[in-house]
């Protein structure tokens, strides 16, 4: 792979992302003025993921709006990959969820797939994966969705549910689709070469249109959804797409909830939180005070200006004023650190009270079987 190169794949993403490359690769539409316009239009508000293309691209959400305008509703569905804890980037595509969820009113379906991961990941036991489903459940049903219309689909629990679905998307997929697509080999457990099927199935649980919020990693997977939804007499998932969050020690690669040091768990407490910020967060400052005063720090490559851009500062007037003065040299990058450290240990403290909150909360989010 040479410098300038990516990989995004759902099961492996590395290099220096280009976005509008990767629409291209991809064949998405990129979202355009007159989408966020559109959007502002129908909830009343210019959402900061958005205005700043955390989320970028998309594949048919126009059509979403023009079925929503008619007075059709959709739903809403996304998921995770049960690998490990959750992290705070995972929280990233959940809380846009819950921002369309309240704007547009409608049902979502959150699938944990302790199946794929125990599929892909050598070193984890089905047992494992199935309790990380749970434990990372309790950081979707912290952000406060509303248990009537959120419903939490863990994969060997509602298998009866998925199966039938998941048989009928199977069976109009071929093996070199899925070969061809994720780059499979001979080697590939057939586990992983099934699983993008139970991945299609919530796409069609309910008989309307569903809008799939997720990281452009997870695209391929509905590629093929769209492929052979027509087929068995379905409507195309629209998705839309964020980017990857990258991990502390910096560009390239996502937030990975395997790796420690790059990564700040939802349950990590306020020291272990400093500690990493401090000792691993990529910085994009100079190489001491004196420079940095002189030259100035970059904030589009440094970690912890990301994290306040993406997530952490969504008030715009004051993310300029730190860009600006990281930029001239006025902020350092130990001062950039406290602020973004301060930030997420707020956040942290109070999502933990809800986090515990949740463990009595979550059999009214587990999806029943009919
Ligand atoms: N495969 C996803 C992951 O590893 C989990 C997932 C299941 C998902 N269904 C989804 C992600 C729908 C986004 C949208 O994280």
């Amino acid at each position: 792979m040479s410098a300038d190169d990516f990989i995004v794949t759902p099961w492996h993403v590395e290099g220096d992302i280009d976005y509008d490359k990767l629409i291209k690769k991809f064949g998405t539409e990129k979202i355009s003025a007159d989408l966020l316009k559109r959007i502002k239009e129908n909830t009343g508000e210019d959402y900061f993921m958005l205005r700043r293309g955390i989320f970028f691209s998309h594949r048919e959400m126009n059509r979403i709006l023009d079925e929503y305008e008619k007075g059709n509703k959709f739903f809403l569905y996304t998921g995770r990959g049960p690998s490990g804890h959750t992290h705070i980037g995972h929280l990233v595509p959940w809380m846009f969820a819950k921002w369309l969820q309240e704007k547009f009113d409608v049902n979502l379906y959150f699938q944990l797939t302790d199946d794929e991961k125990f599929y892909s990941k050598q070193n984890l036991t089905l047992e494992e994966t199935n309790e990380f489903a749970y434990e990372n459940a309790l950081d979707f049903i912290a952000l406060g969705f509303n248990p009537e219309k959120t419903k939490i689909i863990i994969n060997t629990r509602n298998i009866q549910t998925l199966y039938p679905i998941a048989a009928n998307v199977a069976k109009k997929i071929n093996f070199s689709n899925t070969k061809a697509t994720f780059g499979f080999t001979n080697e590939t457990n057939i586990g992983m070469i099934f699983y993008t099927s139970l991945q299609s199935a919530p796409c069609f649980i309910e008989d309307k249109p569903v809008l799939i919020p997720l990281g452009v990693d997870q695209d391929p997977h509905f590629r093929l959804t769209r492929d052979i939804a027509p087929k068995i007499g379905k409507q195309k998932p629209a998705l839309i797409h964020n980017i990857m969050i990258p991990g502390l020690e910096g560009p390239g690669g996502k937030m990975s909830a395997s790796d420690d040091k790059g990564t700040i768990y939802t349950t990590d407490s306020p020291n272990v939180v400093k500690k990493k910020i401090n000792k691993f967060a990529f910085s994009g400052g100079q190489q001491d005070v004196e420079q940095h005063r002189k030259l100035g720090g970059n904030p589009d490559v440094d970690v912890s200006y990301q994290y306040l851009r993406i997530f952490f500062e969504p008030d715009d007037a004051r993310l300029k004023i730190i860009y600006d003065d990281y930029k001239s040299g006025k902020l350092l990058s130990g001062e950039l650190k406290a602020i973004l450290i301060e930030k997420i240990n707020s956040f942290l403290a109070k999502h933990q009270e809800k986090r515990e909150k949740a463990k009595s909360q979550i059999n009214q989010f587990l999806f029943e079987n009919k």
